[in-house]
């Protein structure tokens, strides 16, 4: 599989994560209990500093080859410029509300819940999709030469929360995200 793939398919399962964070914080919102909005901040800063910075980017990249390369089946898996745009929207939508949570405004609980919830179905569809039909018509269409292509036009850009060095900011989510890792494997 092309490097960029492998790249693209692990920081899918590491999103998947922080989207698995956040079902239990919507669980704890529609159990009428005090969610985390230190998290759930944390989480949506990450999304705006990593996949919508760097990670849709990428797939924009090879999404734009593929148009070329093969229209039809490039409009047939959808429009991924436009759903990054969407995602990156809906992101800072929820984001200023939290941020307004958490500067103890006046925030409506119900538009979080429903927000955050939004943002769950619609980053899971998303990705599914990606796995499920556009990296495959990628790989069915794009030539060695093109990833080739694609490879050295990307940045080494870190990741702040997954990567090897974790930026002072992610630290307290960094360790849920351990936390809830460790609860799976029943430590
Ligand atoms: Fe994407
Ligand atoms: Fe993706």
């Amino acid at each position: 599989m092309p490097e960029v793939l492998n790249r693209l398919h692990k920081e899918h399962a590491d999103l998947t994560r922080l989207l698995d964070l956040l079902d239990r914080q919507l669980a704890l919102f529609t159990a009428g209990k005090p969610a985390d909005y230190d998290m759930i901040g944390a989480i949506l800063q990450y999304c705006l500093e990593y996949p919508d910075a760097v990670h849709h980017p990428k797939e924009d990249l090879i999404y734009g080859v593929l148009r070329r390369r093969d229209p039809v089946l490039a409009a047939e898996v959808g429009d991924l410029e436009e759903e990054h745009r969407d995602l990156a929207e809906l992101t800072r939508t929820l984001a200023e509300l939290i941020e307004r949570a958490l500067a103890e405004e006046p925030v409506g609980r119900d538009q979080v819940r429903d927000l955050t919830r939004d943002f769950i179905r619609r980053y899971r569809y998303h990705i599914a999709r990606e796995e499920l039909h556009v990296f495959p018509a990628a790989r069915q269409v794009l030539s060695d030469r093109d990833w080739a292509e694609i490879d050295g036009r990307l940045g080494d850009r870190d990741d702040p929360l997954f990567g090897e060095v974790v930026a002072d900011y992610f630290h307290a989510l960094r360790d849920d995200i351990d936390s809830l890792a460790a609860l799976a494997k029943g430590d």
